[in-house]
């Protein structure tokens, strides 16, 4: 039995997940309505926040496993990349359990875990495969030889997919988060209605600051009258080549490399275009897609333990290695 903790950014969660990799439970507390009036996530005010929610939380996770505080063998934490407020609230709450139980503490890569979402049951996916990482923070392709590691092999120059999301939808003045709000609004538009050409980088990195710019130039041209009546259609066609670009670029990685399966985590994943334009694509089922603890769980079986009293040194680290 091991207990997931994740708080790096503006959801507070923990679950319990078995050495097989079956989600006994998975308890997500999102602050998104708190953060909503500031268009974004405010960093002290997500600290605050996961303070209040960490401990019901756990409680909530333990309980809805149908087990006992006791029964938890370790305890996986995400230590980094994140708010480094946001992530000590966690990780703290991770040193106080494993302390108390005399139970081993596992330092989770925040990254790791999005990939690590593939190995949770009913049906588990085995590398190696070419993985699509696509987050608010993060836009990277990695190939996944085997369970706990990955090589990269791209990155985004400027901004992340997600982010492109949430600043686009921010320029169509829906509210944040983004993603999710361009997705429902997209499913009514027409994505050839614009052309908004993303930029294609060298090698296989990405790059979305000027996509948002393109769109923000097409919403000014056409005025408030014309953004209300055509913002579906914008959506769509924005969301479109976005989802171009990604999984252009994820098949060229594959070629590159020469491995034929493909994957897609984080929370981008969740998108519906993006789900079904690379129909043969390994993905985690919606709920682990966008932050999660199950996730973290899940990579805690793959990375090393940290027995008391050396788990009470870790600590967070704000960006990626
Ligand atoms: O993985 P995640 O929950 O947090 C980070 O680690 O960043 O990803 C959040 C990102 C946000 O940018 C959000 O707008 C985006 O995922 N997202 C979506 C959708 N749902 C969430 N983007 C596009 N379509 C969605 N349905
Ligand atoms: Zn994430």
């Amino acid at each position: 039995m091991i207990l997931g903790i994740e708080t790096s950014c503006d959801e507070t969660a923990a679950a319990v997940v078995a050495a097989d990799g079956e989600v006994l439970s998975s308890i997500v507390a999102s602050q998104a309505e708190l953060h909503r009036r500031y268009g974004g996530v405010v960093p002290e005010i997500a600290s605050r926040r996961h303070l209040e929610l960490i401990g019901p939380v756990i409680r909530e996770a333990v309980a809805d496993a149908g087990i006992d505080l006791k029964d938890v063998e370790r305890v996986g934490v995400t230590c980094g990349p994140g708010l480094i407020g946001a992530l000590l609230v966690g990780l703290s709450a991770a040193k106080a359990v494993a302390w108390a139980r005399g139970i081993p503490l596992v330092p989770v890569d925040h990254l790791q875990g999005h990939v690590a979402s593939l190995y949770l049951g009913p049906a588990p996916v085995e590398p190696p495969f070419v993985c699509l990482l696509a987050s608010g923070g993060h836009t990277l392709l990695l190939v996944v030889r085997s369970r706990g590691t990955f090589e990269r092999l791209g990155t985004t120059l400027d901004d992340a997919a997600g982010e492109a999301f949430d600043k686009g939808a921010r320029v169509l003045g829906l509210p944040y988060p983004g993603g999710a709000a361009i997705d429902a609004l997209a499913r009514h538009g027409d994505p050839s209605a614009f052309s908004f050409p993303v930029a294609r980088v060298q090698g296989l990195d990405f790059s979305f600051s000027g996509v948002k710019t393109s769109l923000l130039y097409a919403v000014r041209d056409l005025g408030e009258a014309g953004l209300e009546e055509r913002r579906a259609d914008l959506a769509a066609s924005y969301q479109h080549a976005i989802v171009r670009a990604l999984t252009q670029r994820l098949h060229e990685a594959a070629e590159h490399v020469g491995v034929a399966r493909v994957a897609i985590v984080g929370g981008v994943a969740a998108n519906s275009e993006l789900r079904s334009a690379v129909p043969d694509a390994a993905l985690a089922p919606l709920a682990f897609c966008t932050d999660n603890a199950a996730m973290i769980a899940s990579a805690a079986r793959y990375a090393d333990p940290l027995a008391p009293p050396d788990s009470l040194t870790l600590d967070a680290y704000a960006s990626a290695a």
